[in-house]
């Protein structure tokens, strides 16, 4: 998938292990002492496959990710994190990776997307519900330090007709 936004042109295209330590970079300066450990892309990447991306800019620098995963259930599935570099926000990359995953997610009949997001996170929340995430429900203790958590879902259309 090529596309050009706001004059940015933007690669998207699956994980592979070379990108482990820009991913684990991304990662840190967004979420800093609450980022994922760096081995665990690594693991991601066996697990979820091709709903790991990334978005790479026009220089092959690697400006984004997203980590999608399907739920046991087979008709839920979940936006583990979006992250797009400080440098390149606003230019609808994180809009880009949600809509690839999604599509993705189509494709496999699930009919439920959810994801959680820090309530002070208002940026994030407005990038979700451009893209038809509504607040599901909000969880007081999701890391079990007392910090709440806004679960957003977001419906496809899959259902059994
Ligand atoms: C949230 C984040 C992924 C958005 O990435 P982005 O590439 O800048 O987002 P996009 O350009 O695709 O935004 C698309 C739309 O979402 C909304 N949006 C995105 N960021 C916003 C912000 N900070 N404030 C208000 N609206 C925002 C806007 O409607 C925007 O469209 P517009 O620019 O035409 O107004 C990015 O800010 C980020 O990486 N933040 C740190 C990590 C994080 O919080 N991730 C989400 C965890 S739940």
């Amino acid at each position: 998938m090529h596309t050009k936004q706001k004059n940015t042109s933007i690669n998207i295209r699956t994980f592979k292990t070379d990108d482990l330590e820009a991913i684990a970079k991304l990662d840190q300066q967004a979420f800093h002492i609450d980022c994922y450990p760096s081995f665990f892309f690594r693991q991601a990447f066996d697990v979820f496959g091709e709903l790991f991306k990334v978005a790479e800019n026009s220089e092959n620098k690697i400006v984004g990710y997203i980590l999608g995963a399907l739920q046991a259930n087979q008709t839920d599935a979940w936006i583990l994190s979006v992250i797009v570099d400080e440098n390149s926000r606003r230019q609808r990359i994180a809009e880009q990776l949600i809509n690839t995953v999604l599509d993705i997610f189509q494709h496999q009949q699930i009919t439920q997307v959810l994801l959680t997001v820090d309530p002070p996170n208002v940026g994030a929340q407005t990038l979700y519900q451009k893209l038809g995430f509504v607040e599901f429900y909000r969880d007081a203790n999701y890391f079990g330090n007392h910090e709440e958590r806004i679960v957003m879902k977001k419906t496809l259309k899959n259902q059994a007709t």
